[in-house]
């Protein structure tokens, strides 16, 4: 039963109950319509209340059926607004926990609101793209006033259902109940006091009007206009709250409507919406079933206080979770927590960090110089030099000290976990945590899952990573992961551009214009091309006849290696991170193409685009079959959370999809064509030849 139907008395009470969070799916749109008419032909029945089961009143619209020809079957949410308006009885929402999008619209149909305090109120529509469609933008301002409303709806935030009902003059709430708790006893009284009360009250009769009228809504075209570039849902927001204050109710709502149904068929509203599966999808492993035992991780341990071990810890601490730091010396500890100090100490002067939440953190931390004080912890994260013989002697340590069960985490970006987890006598419990500089920042975390890593150690990384506010996605053992094995070929194309007759600053212009936030040689000189330099040396000594551009090298043997020295494919003043053009690079550029014989050729900024966009593409193609990525949504997930892929395009393989995959692997055919290019590389991975071959799509 998607909506329970019980009377209590005189009052009928209509329970949503379609878990997670009682979305608006067809089943349950039918179980209220039938509900409503049932309650409305018991001539016992005075008056109604609708609430949700379990951990909603409703997470609004059925995501889940956008797309699908059930999400417009009747009765459609419109449909079933309509119905509860025009009940003849009174309808009394009691909302609780989470009011949001399609469910706070029916709540708004509704005659009267009661709320549980504590209760998220949102009109979320804008992080998918959207606008609310079935009247929120056109009866949240009448019940909460203009500015309150359109503040909701823009950025669609939640709100606290005690901070709604203190604002003055608003009639979105009726009541607060006292707690969760005595909400639907509150709600049937409620209900039983009203139940006479004629005519029945409608938000849609109230009046909506701002006192500034058009300069009020100049300013906030102006104020989100700024703010939301590449993303047209936000701006249509405000013209549909516009519209209420303009015209009569039933115009507004067809304003609403039109606005809608084009914003779903944007690839922005797409992109958004891919998102939001693919971040919940990311933390589900196919084999590993969502019951699985996790284990208890109430405290970490750290070794290595480096740029990594410092950020690291600093998750676990914000996050309430005492961390022990371990290094072998003193002066590293020392100099761990300096820097953690420093950041957290910024963070408290900007004001976003309070002074005492500053020292709760610190009071979690402690340091150790001996393996033996680190027994007790639940988990352990390595974070020391990369190299595989000092890997190898932590582990070994590890092994001897950890309690039985603890969880032994490596952060290597490029070691193979397999070996690692080889040092211990538990590979089953060994895992990669592949956290992104700044650790304390970056939201992505790859997690490495060795050949013989256990299920349960996997749930329990992957919810930890949640608590932690980490976007977590599971990669297979190979070189890179799925984020790095990417770039390298990206990479690898940003040299042939140079050698082709390209300038760094021409390419990172035209993918940042794509919507990347850094384009590749700004990213080398912030990561430091010196780490670049060394995995090459390592790549072409295992594979001689791959073929990649020298131009990266030479500028290393210059000692150009980025920001850290002050100089890399740009020039940099000391403590600013402006990428300043340096002609002797360009020169040095010029110089190697001519050595090569190469007469430079003018290269279009859509080209430079398709060539490092579908680069990552096609090696996420081949991750893909390899199963290192157990999902191309996962690859997105990466691209999305560490590599600064334009949000609004959805990550790597959303966009491939958007284009069309059999226009990608024409693309890649023509690049093959190129003798200055990888003509082998260019070869479409049998995947994506496959599904462009019948016309699929990647997600
Ligand atoms: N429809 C279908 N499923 C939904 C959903 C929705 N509106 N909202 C959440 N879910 C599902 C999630 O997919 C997830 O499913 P899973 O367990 O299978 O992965 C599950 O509910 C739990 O979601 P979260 O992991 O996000 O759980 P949280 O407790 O952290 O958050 C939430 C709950 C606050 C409801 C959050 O999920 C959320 O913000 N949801 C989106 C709400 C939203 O955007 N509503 C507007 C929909 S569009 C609309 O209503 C159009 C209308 O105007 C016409
Ligand atoms: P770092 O050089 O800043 O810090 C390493 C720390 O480990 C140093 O403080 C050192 O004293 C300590 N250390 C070395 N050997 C030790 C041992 N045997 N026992 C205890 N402590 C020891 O290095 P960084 O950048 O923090 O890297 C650490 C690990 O994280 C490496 O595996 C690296 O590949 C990985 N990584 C680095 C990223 C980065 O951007 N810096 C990103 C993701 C992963």
């Amino acid at each position: 039963m998607t909506a329970e139907y019980k009377v209590h008395g005189d009052i009928a009470l209509i329970t949503l109950n379609n878990p997670p969070v009682n979305g608006l799916g067809y089943a349950t749109r039918v179980g209220i319509t039938e509900a409503l008419a049932r309650a409305n032909a018991d001539a016992t029945v005075k008056a109604i209340v609708i609430t949700g089961a379990g951990k909603a009143f409703s997470g609004g619209a059925d995501i889940k059926e956008f797309g699908n020809p059930k999400a417009l079957q009747q009765p459609n949410l419109l449909s079933v607004i309509l119905m509860i308006e025009n009940s003849t009885k009174p309808v009394i929402a009691a909302v609780h926990t989470v009011c949001m999008g399609g469910g706070l619209e029916l709540a708004l149909a509704c005659h009267y609101r009661i709320a549980a305090p504590g209760c998220s109120v949102a009109l979320p529509e804008v992080k998918l793209g959207l606008l609310p469609g079935a009247g929120g933008t056109q009866r949240l301002p009448r019940a909460l006033g203009v500015e309150p409303a359109l503040n909701m709806i823009v950025s669609g935030e939640p709100v606290k259902s005690e901070m709604l009902a203190m604002l003055p003059g608003q009639q979105l709430f009726n009541k607060m109940a006292v707690s969760l708790e005595s909400l639907r006893d509150e709600a049937l009284a409620y209900a039983r006091s009203v139940a006479d009360v004629r005519p029945l009250p409608l938000v849609r009769n109230l009046p909506c009007k701002h006192p500034q009228g058009d300069a009020y809504f100049e300013f906030a075209r102006n104020m989100v206009g700024g703010m939301s570039k590449n993303f047209p849902a936000p701006l249509k927001c405000v013209d549909a709250v516009e519209s209420a204050t303009k015209n009569k109710f039933e115009a507004g709502v067809l304003v609403e409507r039109s606005l809608f149904i084009n914003l779903m068929w944007t690839p922005e509203s797409r992109a958004l919406r891919h998102i939001f599966m693919a971040q919940r999808a990311a933390s589900k492993i196919p084999d590993v079933p969502s019951d699985t035992p996790l284990r208890a991780i109430n405290s970490v341990a750290v070794i290595g206080a480096g740029t990594m071990g410092g950020g690291i810890s600093m998750n676990f601490l914000n996050a309430g979770i005492a961390v022990k730091m371990l290094e072998m010396k003193q002066e590293a500890l020392d100099r761990g927590i300096a820097t953690i100090r420093k950041n957290y100490e910024a963070q408290v002067k900007k004001g976003k960090l309070k002074q005492d939440k500053y020292e709760q953190r610190m009071s979690l931390l402690s340091t150790t110089l001996s393996y033996d004080d680190l027994k007790g912890a639940d988990l352990v994260i390595e974070a020391v030099f990369e190299e595989i013989g000092v890997k190898e002697a932590v582990f070994k340590e590890l092994d001897r000290v950890m309690k039985p069960g603890a969880i032994l985490a490596s952060n290597t970006s490029t070691l193979n976990v397999d070996k690692i987890a080889s040092f211990t006598q538990r590979p089953q419990d060994v895992v990669g945590l592949h956290f992104f500089s700044p650790a304390n920042v970056m939201k992505l975390l790859e997690v490495v899952r060795g050949a013989k890593t256990a299920k349960d150690v996997l749930a329990t990384v992957m919810v930890l990573a949640k608590k932690i506010k980490k976007t977590a996605v599971v990669s297979g053992v190979c070189d890179g992961f799925i984020g790095n094995r990417m770039i390298e070929q990206y990479g690898r194309q940003g040299g042939f551009l140079l050698d082709e007759g390209c300038t760094p600053v021409q390419v990172d212009k035209a993918i940042e214009k794509f919507g990347f936030a850094m384009g590749p040689f700004r990213m080398g000189d912030l990561a430091g091309n010196d780490i670049g330099w060394a995995i090459r040396k390592r790549r072409y000594l295992e594979k001689p006849d791959m073929k990649y551009s020298k131009t990266a090298d030479l500028l290393c043997e210059k000692g150009r290696f980025g920001q850290k020295t002050g100089a890399g494919w740009y020039d940099y003043v000391a403590g600013k991170r402006d990428a300043i053009p340096n002609a002797e690079v360009v020169k040095m550029i010029e110089d190697h193409r001519a050595s090569l014989g190469i007469k430079p050729r003018k290269i279009s900024d859509e080209e430079i685009v398709q060539r490092l966009v579908y680069s990552l593409v096609n090696e996420a193609a081949h991750i893909l079959e390899d199963g290192i990525a157990s999902k191309a949504s996962d690859i997105d997930m990466v691209y999305l959370m560490g590599y600064g892929f334009p949000i609004w395009r959805g990550g790597p393989m959303n966009y491939a999809d958007e284009v069309g995959l059999f226009n990608v692997v024409q693309a890649m055919h023509r690049f093959a064509q190129n003798p200055l290019d990888d003509a082998r590389f260019w070869q479409p991975a049998p995947l994506l030849a496959k599904l462009a071959e019948q016309g699929k799509t990647f997600n």
